[in-house]
């Protein structure tokens, strides 16, 4: 199949081009676009073949459901039962924006869709051209995060190219992703709302808008197989570069230390080496190839460049990558969620 790939300025959208995406996906084609998270591969979410597509596109377990993304609350209430009090809360807070919601679907959302589950998961995205897209696409799209299955989500058109170039209809290209990490996803079809994935949207800001504690699923924060996370999309090899990725974290002079060292031994054994630091600690290290990921502080450039440089790393053939910690409030917590799955779990705490 050819993947056709066009070019998109948000400030002045191409309407011909936004018109021929619809009708690709109203047609039951994929179509890959840009949301501020990341870039999904999307299809209409109310037909079963759609999906079926998804899967095969990325080669993905089907088992692992879709999110539901539409442009504005009328099309909520058509697909799900009811939405609590305290979803509402949250989409007047969040909505559009980088949070998924999930719900108890209606029989109109099939279970293609949903990998079997009775529940939907549903976002309203900020980005104007998704915006658009959904419009003129029906009003609903299934989109997954436009990588192949294992490999980090994309946060730019050429990397869902190197992906899905041959697979799909058609990428539109809306530059680079704004947030880099995927959406928050906040549980509402249980007892009390609970934070699935975490995101931009953090624990605090969630809690403070529903004025209770919302936790994160406990699953997540074990590396036990027997602790199933609630989204079956956690418990994935995920983000995964090929290289063999190690975190360090303890005292910056001891990781340094250690980091380096490794990187030298690796060195005489003859593999390629990189290192992901800190914009304040970059400098430090003498590795094939060093990527700052953003002063120390500032999670939301870590967030941003995180998915690209473990890509990076593949495309310039690292075999060993070291990485610091970037433990920390507010989006440090969906960081170090992406980063220790990319690793395996290898941490050396020292
Ligand atoms: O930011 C995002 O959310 C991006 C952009 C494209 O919108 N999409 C994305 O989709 O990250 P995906 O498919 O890569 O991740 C969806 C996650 C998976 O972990 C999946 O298991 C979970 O959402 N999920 C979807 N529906 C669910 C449901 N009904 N119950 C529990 N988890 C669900
Ligand atoms: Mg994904």
């Amino acid at each position: 199949m050819n993947t056709e790939i066009f070019v998109l300025d948000s400030e002045d959208i191409d309407r011909s081009v936004i018109q021929r995406a619809g009708k690709i996906i109203k047609d039951g084609g994929l179509v890959a676009f840009p949301t501020e998270t990341v870039y999904g591969l999307g299809g209409d979410a109310l037909n079963p073949g759609s999906s079926a597509r998804i899967y095969a596109a990325k080669g993905r377990p089907s088992d692992n459901p879709l999110i539901v993304h539409i442009a504005d609350m009328e099309a909520l209430s058509k697909i799900v039962t009811e939405i609590p009090e305290g979803a509402f809360k949250l989409a007047e807070a969040y909505w559009p924006g980088p949070l998924t919601m999930i719900f108890h679907k209606k029989p109109v959302v099939p279970y293609e869709t949903t990998g079997g589950l009775d529940t939907v998961a549903v976002r309203m995205p900020s980005d104007v051209i998704a915006r658009e897209l959904i419009k003129a696409s029906g009003g609903y799209i299934a989109a997954p995060s436009a990588n192949l299955s294992g490999r980090p989500s994309p946060t730019s058109a050429s990397f869902v190219k190197e992906d899905m170039d041959g697979r799909i209809e058609m990428i539109l290209d809306g530059g680079d992703s704004e947030v880099g990490l995927e959406s928050t996803i906040v549980d509402f079809t249980d007892v009390h709302p609970m934070i699935l994935r975490p995101g931009y949207i953090t624990e605090e800001m969630i809690s403070s808008v529903l004025g209770v504690e919302v936790g994160l699923d406990p699953a997540l924060k074990r590396d036990d197989p027997s602790f199933r996370p609630k989204a079956p999309g956690m418990k994935y090899r995920h983000y995964a570069p090929k290289g063999e990725l190690v975190i360090v974290t303890g005292p910056q002079d001891l990781v340094t230390e250690r980091i380096n060292a490794m990187v030298r031994e690796d060195s005489e054994k003859g593999f390629s080496t990189g290192v992901m630091a800190s914009g304040d600690t970059a400098s430090l290290y003498r590795a094939d190839s060093v990527k700052a990921l953003g002063a120390k502080g500032r999670a939301e450039e870590t967030a941003h460049g995180l998915f690209r440089a473990l890509r990076e790393f593949d495309d310039e053939g690292i075999d060993r990558i070291y990485s610091e910690s970037f433990a920390g409030p507010g989006v440090g917590t969906a960081i170090m969620n992406r980063l220790i799955k990319a690793a395996g779990h290898h941490i050396i705490q020292l």
